[in-house]
């Protein structure tokens, strides 16, 4: 759980960063309609929400800085006793004031009369600049003396980079939830007919133990299907030989998780599939262990590329040299992703990978990153040798950047081929 003073602390430190004579504006997602009077689900604006843990929708923060300065404004939904009949109870102004350690809380639809007031006397707007076009239109009417527009969905996503305690304990939970619905999946792969089927056994599993909801749209893909990088159909059957990579990780009190497997349908592995599996898995492991604050992301990428070429060359998948194979990026065929991203409120947390200036962040503790490995062998590619075709194999795993090097968060999930193989045959009761 993240209390009150975190988020207190949040908003300061990006009050440190913010020029002086500026009014800034986070604001809450709003509801998407399906049709009609119907709705997607809702989730938070993840900025707006690092900022104040605050669930609602119409609802946004405004930072005034005036020379040193500074106020924090809220404005929230006000409470209407036949609105909240048919979506639910607001928490309204006066107990927004007693909750958030914030300096005033106002109707929300109060916002345009204090934007108007404040902005005559402001050098510097910061806004999302991916917000949508009324509320750009609706700040510009007013910023008649502004000089410039800044984006502070950049400041606080660099903010979200470093982990707190708090939040590394919340993506833990989440981790667990996921490795319980992998290892179900495991389990249940040999009995179920459908892709779909295990889905639902894997989301069964978040929603039962209290996860929101996934933090991606689950794939869930057997034999050749795998070789779709973002396969989310998930409505073929299961084929009896074939390898099935899910790709399912929830959400957890708004923090995500990702974690890959590739499993045999059957309990257990082809050869072909083994030696397949045994090499991307020795890339996977290698890569985690250079984790260490300092070192590069585009590091890591390099290094995965050389080893997956390697293994390529050694599977006779590619039949060249590995200097030529990497000079003419030949293994991109079968490699075509990057070897992670960050990872946070969002499954991919959008924090920037390179500064201002254009160079790359390295890694420090407190980073959040997945280490994802894969290649990816198509049915209908000739060239690779006939036992390796139609299979795809990826494997995810979430790191934490520490001090001394790393934590992998998702470690208890089965992995080793005797693992996946054991944890496949035993029975559901010791799951
Ligand atoms: N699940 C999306 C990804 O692995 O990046
Ligand atoms: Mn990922
Ligand atoms: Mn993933």
């Amino acid at each position: 759980m993240i209390l009150e003073d975190e988020y207190k602390q949040r908003r300061d430190k990006l009050f440190s960063k913010l020029k002086q004579n500026s009014l800034s504006i986070v604001f809450s997602a709003e509801y998407k309609v399906r049709s009609n009077d119907t709705e997607f689900p809702y989730r938070q604006n993840s900025n707006f929400y690092y900022l104040s843990g605050f669930e609602e929708d119409k609802s946004c923060l405004v930072f005034l800085k005036k020379g040193k300065k500074t106020q924090t404004l809220l404005f929230v939904a006000k409470k209407d006793k036949m609105q909240e009949l048919w979506s639910g109870k607001r928490l309204g102004v006066q107990k927004a004031k007693k909750q958030f350690l914030v300096d005033e809380v106002y109707e929300y639809s109060e916002l345009n009369t204090h934007l108007k007031k404040y902005m005559e006397h402001v050098d510097e707007i910061y806004y999302d600049f991916a917000l949508d076009y009324s509320k750009i239109k609706l700040l510009k009417r007013y910023a008649k003396n502004v000089s410039s527009f800044q984006n502070i969905a950049l400041l606080i996503q660099k903010s979200r980079l470093i982990k707190s305690d708090g939040e590394i304990a919340l993506i833990k939970k989440a981790i667990e939830i996921t490795t319980q619905a992998h290892h179900r999946a495991i389990y249940k792969a040999k009995e179920l007919e459908y892709e779909y089927e295990l889905q639902a056994e894997i989301e069964y599993v978040f929603k039962k133990n209290g996860a929101y909801s996934d933090a991606y749209t689950s794939i869930v893909a057997s034999g050749d299907n795998a070789n779709t990088l973002h396969y989310i159909k998930n409505d073929k059957k299961l084929q009896k030989k074939a390898l099935i990579l899910i790709d399912a990780g929830c959400e957890y009190n708004y923090y995500a998780s990702d974690i890959t497997r590739s499993i045999p349908k059957s309990g257990k592995f082809t050869s072909a599939q083994k030696e397949l599996y045994e090499m991307v898995l020795a890339v996977e492991l290698k890569i985690i262990s250079m984790v260490q604050p300092g070192i590069k992301r585009s590091k890591l990428q390099k290094k995965a590329v050389k080893l997956l070429t390697q293994g390529m060359i050694d599977l006779k998948i590619l039949k060249t040299s590995l200097k030529k194979a990497i000079k003419k990026e030949l293994y991109k065929k079968y490699y075509p992703h990057g070897i992670g991203h960050w990872m946070g409120l969002d499954v991919h947390d959008e924090a920037p990978y390179k500064t201002k200036k254009g160079k790359e962040i390295p890694l420090q503790a407190g980073m959040v990153l997945t280490i994802e490995p894969g290649i990816y062998l198509p049915k209908d590619d000739k060239k690779i040798p006939k036992k390796y075709r139609g299979i795809g194999i990826r494997i995810e795993d979430d790191i934490l950047v520490t001090q001394k090097g790393y934590e992998n968060l998702s470690a208890s999930i089965a992995k080793s081929v005797q693992e996946i193989e054991s944890l496949s045959c035993k029975s559901m009761s010791s799951l």
